[in-house]
């Protein structure tokens, strides 16, 4: 190991590691800025396809989709990030599937409110039809306001998901190793089932299996059961304590490290010049961040409505309170007090009004620099073992990721730090992950 600029120990020469990278559809997330006149539909086939294949152009690992199976709500209006809508999944991900032909197609898709046998046909579907590309972000948001989508509400104890969760991916490994073996046979707290399995075995043998979730639950069932994590954590000294951290938990489950890929979430802004960047990721961070989502921000904590405050004055002058209603389907503060009094602090010390704070506050890992400098940064995130890779969040749909592929990937290619072709066909082959083992599969008991 060399040791880069910033004391921290970087790979180099045999040790390197390969870079991944993935494109996020925009989608629902306070990255994106829907105002922006360049912005196109959420969606439109095309604005699907658009991405999808300029990600392939540039060799991009995967395609991702992140998932909200219920339109969040702000006092009693549709939230102001979702008033788009949201497509489903599958559809959106076959159809991608069919334009083409060697970049891996990723799916977040709930383990409390869907069943193992839809979800393990469908990713079995997606994996022959795409010859080996699909990916299943595995997810447990649980709330009681998303569950009402299901007639299920809150059936589920937040501390119980993980359990269901492990559960759930037993079952659909279960029915994507059973073809020809007789009925899956599953008796557990959670499932009961019996059936056969609906498809032979894919391409992949099971698509690569991701995780999002931070908690030390939701780190455990990652490093026992998924392939890759996709996490917040993307700073440098964040990024290398959760890279430790996890790779660790798989070791410490007789896993090989390796077959644990870290995919920390990151925004890119491209400039001629480092001060150009500077400049527009400054522009965006306000774009992101209007005075009406700043207010919507602070509403969430304060359980109220903060309506008449300016947005470019001081922070609220009035108490929280605890009102679940006022924002459903997203996360929320146990004491918002303590969190207020943090903000105040934090606002008073700096002279920040609630937009500046809030755009503090939602800043997250972003390179920023001239298309050298972006490139240089990834790959020593990459080699600093802070990540094995990206997905890279725009804030446009669907070109916001058009400088990174034009500009900073032709570099990454040219040192030989990213592929300038497909080695492999299937998603496992571009991530190095190995087809799992038909004969590890759990054996049959009925
Ligand atoms: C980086 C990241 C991305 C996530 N994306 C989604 C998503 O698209 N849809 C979803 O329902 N939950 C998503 N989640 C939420 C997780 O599934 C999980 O419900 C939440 O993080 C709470 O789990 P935890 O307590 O283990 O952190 C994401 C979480 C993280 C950390």
């Amino acid at each position: 190991m060399g040791t880069a600029v910033t004391g921290i120990p970087v790979r180099e020469g045999a040790q390197r590691k390969p870079i991944h990278l993935a494109a996020h559809f925009p989608g629902v997330n306070h990255n994106t800025v829907w105002s922006d006149p360049a912005a196109r539909s959420q969606v439109e086939f095309d604005s699907f396809t658009y991405l999808a294949r300029a990600a392939e152009r540039a060799r991009f690992d995967f395609f991702f989709l992140a998932e909200g199976l219920r339109l969040r709500e702000h006092l009693g209006r549709i939230h102001d990030l979702d008033v788009v809508g949201r497509p489903d999944t599958f559809t959106v991900l076959a159809g991608l599937a069919a334009v083409t032909d060697r970049l891996g197609l990723a799916g977040t898709i709930n383990t409390t409110f869907n069943e193992p046998f839809d979800v393990a046909r469908q990713f079995a579907t997606l994996d022959h039809l795409s010859d080996g590309r699909a990916a299943w972000n595995m997810v447990t948001s649980s709330d009681a306001f998303t569950g009402a989508n299901f007639r299920r509400g809150g059936f589920l104890d937040h501390a119980d998901r993980y359990q269901r969760a492990d559960e759930f991916v037993t079952v659909a490994r279960e029915f994507w190793d059973g073809w020809g073996r007789g009925d899956v046979v599953h008796r557990g707290p959670g499932f009961d089932v019996r059936g056969a399995a609906p498809l032979p075995r894919s391409p992949q043998g099971h698509p690569v299996l991701l995780q999002a979730g931070d908690s030390g639950e939701g780190r455990d069932f990652a490093a026992g059961r998924a392939d890759a994590i996709f996490t917040r954590h993307g700073t440098l000294e964040s990024g290398r304590a959760f890279y430790v951290d996890v790779k660790a938990r798989a070791a410490g489950r007789g896993r090989n490290p390796e077959h644990l890929k870290v995919f920390p979430g990151a925004a890119a802004v491209v400039g001629d010049t480092p001060e150009e960047a500077a400049d527009l990721a400054r522009h965006i961070r306000r774009r992101q961040v209007g005075p009406q989502t700043a207010l919507n921000f602070l509403e969430q904590v304060w359980g109220r409505s903060l309506q008449g405050f300016d947005p470019d004055g001081p922070l609220p002058d009035v108490e929280p309170v605890f009102d679940t209603r006022v924002v459903q389907g997203r996360v929320q503060h146990a004491d918002p007090r303590a969190v207020v009094a943090t903000y105040r602090e934090r606002a008073e010390a700096r002279g920040l009004s609630i937009r500046e704070l809030v755009i503090e506050l939602n800043t997250r890992p972003q390179f920023v620099g001239t298309p050298e400098q972006v490139a240089d940064e990834i790959d020593t995130f990459i080699q600093a073992d802070a990540a094995d890779g990206f997905i890279l969040v725009p804030h446009l749909t669907p070109t916001g990721l058009d400088a990174v592929f034009d500009r900073v990937v032709p570099i990454l290619q040219e040192r030989g730090a990213f592929r300038a072709e497909y080695e492999g066909d299937t998603l496992r082959e571009h991530l190095g992950l190995p087809v799992p083992r038909l004969e590890d599969a759990a054996r049959r008991t009925g």
